[in-house]
């Protein structure tokens, strides 16, 4: 009894203190229990854990700094988030919610990491890089937000934008992504290019190993051998065919075809 008359002069006082309107929001503190968001709301393990609230809300901390202090350090609340987010500006770093690059799987702001899911689709590859080619910045699809308030960014939009980096020497002023189709078309990567397969379509869910084989980009797919699938449809002679790719492309690929330098392979010129 002693402990519940504690217990409501606790959550009055914080009432008191100015923060009503988000404590409707927040999880109500009805339970009974010690803290006044419930229980397992600071163990990442749990189901009420503070992480999968912030996700049904479209990952808004704006509100909890009415009670956690306007740079997280305690506020009224005396319970500081920097604790545990101790990198700089606390929960706002960009690792909290994307991660630090170095998971070797990609995990959207939501916890997904099904690649079928199109906030995770093919962002593994494409930032890590792979044996065809190298890590592709965000910015190069993406519009980079300088924090997590910047305008357009947790804009309660449906799906990030998608923006390609004009400045990038993969840029190509037709290519498209269409949000509907989750697909992109006419990219420089994926054969945008002099000889290469120019208006090819990659779907971003397409998770079959398939997907982007040789001869994708430039060449045929379809045919046989390594050789003949590369081999651009136009643009070399048709003698090019039966020498050696290495001959003339040797920072790019060994004799049997493989790639022996991603770096040097879809870099935005001819190697
Ligand atoms: C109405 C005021 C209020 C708001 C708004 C609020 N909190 Fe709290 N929070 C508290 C108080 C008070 C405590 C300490 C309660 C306790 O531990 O008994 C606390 C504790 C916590 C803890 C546990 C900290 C620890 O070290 O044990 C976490 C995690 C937390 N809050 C996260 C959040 C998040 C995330 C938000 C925003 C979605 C938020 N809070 C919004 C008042 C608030
Ligand atoms: C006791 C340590 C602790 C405290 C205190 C704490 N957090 Fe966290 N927070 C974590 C952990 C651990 C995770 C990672 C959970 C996971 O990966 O499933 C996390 C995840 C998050 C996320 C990422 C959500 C997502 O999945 O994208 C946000 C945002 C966040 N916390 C905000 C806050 C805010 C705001 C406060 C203070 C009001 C706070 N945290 C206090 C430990 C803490
Ligand atoms: C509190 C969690 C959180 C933090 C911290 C955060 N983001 Fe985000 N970010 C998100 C969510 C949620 C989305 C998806 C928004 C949408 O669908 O419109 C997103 C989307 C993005 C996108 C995709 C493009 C877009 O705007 O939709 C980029 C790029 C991005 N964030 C970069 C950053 C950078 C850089 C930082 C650090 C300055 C950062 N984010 C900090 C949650 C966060
Ligand atoms: C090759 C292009 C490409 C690169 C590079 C890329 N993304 Fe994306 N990103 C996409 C596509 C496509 C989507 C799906 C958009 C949609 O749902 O319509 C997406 C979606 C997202 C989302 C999903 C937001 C939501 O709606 O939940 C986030 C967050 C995001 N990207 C962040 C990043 C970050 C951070 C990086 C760099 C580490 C990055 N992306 C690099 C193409 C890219
Ligand atoms: C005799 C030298 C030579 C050989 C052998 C050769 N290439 Fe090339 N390749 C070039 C040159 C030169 C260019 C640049 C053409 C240009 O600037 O348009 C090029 C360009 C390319 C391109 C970029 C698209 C294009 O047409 O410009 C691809 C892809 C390519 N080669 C693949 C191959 C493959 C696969 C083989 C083996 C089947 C091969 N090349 C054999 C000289 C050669
Ligand atoms: C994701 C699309 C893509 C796939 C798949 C792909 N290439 Fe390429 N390739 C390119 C692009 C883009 C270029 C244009 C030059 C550049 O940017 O490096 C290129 C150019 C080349 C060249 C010319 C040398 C150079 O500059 O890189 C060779 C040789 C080549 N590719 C071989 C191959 C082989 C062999 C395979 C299959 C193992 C393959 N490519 C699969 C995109 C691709």
């Amino acid at each position: 009894m002693k402990r519940l008359i504690l217990l409501s002069t606790v959550l009055s006082l914080t009432l008191i203190i100015g923060a009503c309107s988000e404590l409707k929001d927040e999880k109500s503190p009805t339970q009974g229990n010690s803290t006044i968001h419930g229980v397992g709301f600071a163990n990442a393990a749990s189901e009420n854990s503070h992480a999968k609230f912030l996700q049904k809300n479209g990952l808004n901390t704006q509100t909890c700094k009415s009670c956690h202090g306007y740079s997280y350090e305690g506020g009224t609340a005396n319970k500081s988030c920097l604790t545990c987010h101790n990198k700089p500006d606390g929960p706002e770093n960009c690792s909290t919610c994307h991660g630090t690059g170095n998971e070797t799987v990609w995990k959207d702001p939501y916890g997904n990491t099904n690649s079928t899911v199109r906030s995770v689709g093919m962002h593994q590859i494409h930032v890590k890089g792979g044996s065809l080619g190298s890590p592709v910045p965000c910015k190069t699809c993406h519009v980079i937000p300088s924090k997590v308030t910047s305008a357009g960014h947790l804009d309660g939009a449906v799906h990030a934008e998608i923006r390609f980096d004009t400045t990038s020497v993969f840029y190509r002023s037709n290519a498209v992504y269409s949000a509907a189709n989750v697909t992109c078309s006419n990219t420089y990567c994926h054969g945008n290019f002099n000889g290469g397969n120019l208006t090819s379509t990659m779907t971003w869910t397409d998770t079959s190993s398939t997907a982007a084989q040789c001869g994708s980009c430039h060449g045929d797919a379809s045919k046989a051998t390594l050789k003949e699938k590369a081999f651009p449809k136009t643009g070399h002679t048709a003698a090019t065919v039966t020498s050696d790719c290495g001959t003339c492309h040797n920072a790019v690929v060994n004799s049997s075809l493989a790639i022996i330098n991603p770096s040097r392979h879809v870099n935005g010129r001819i190697d």
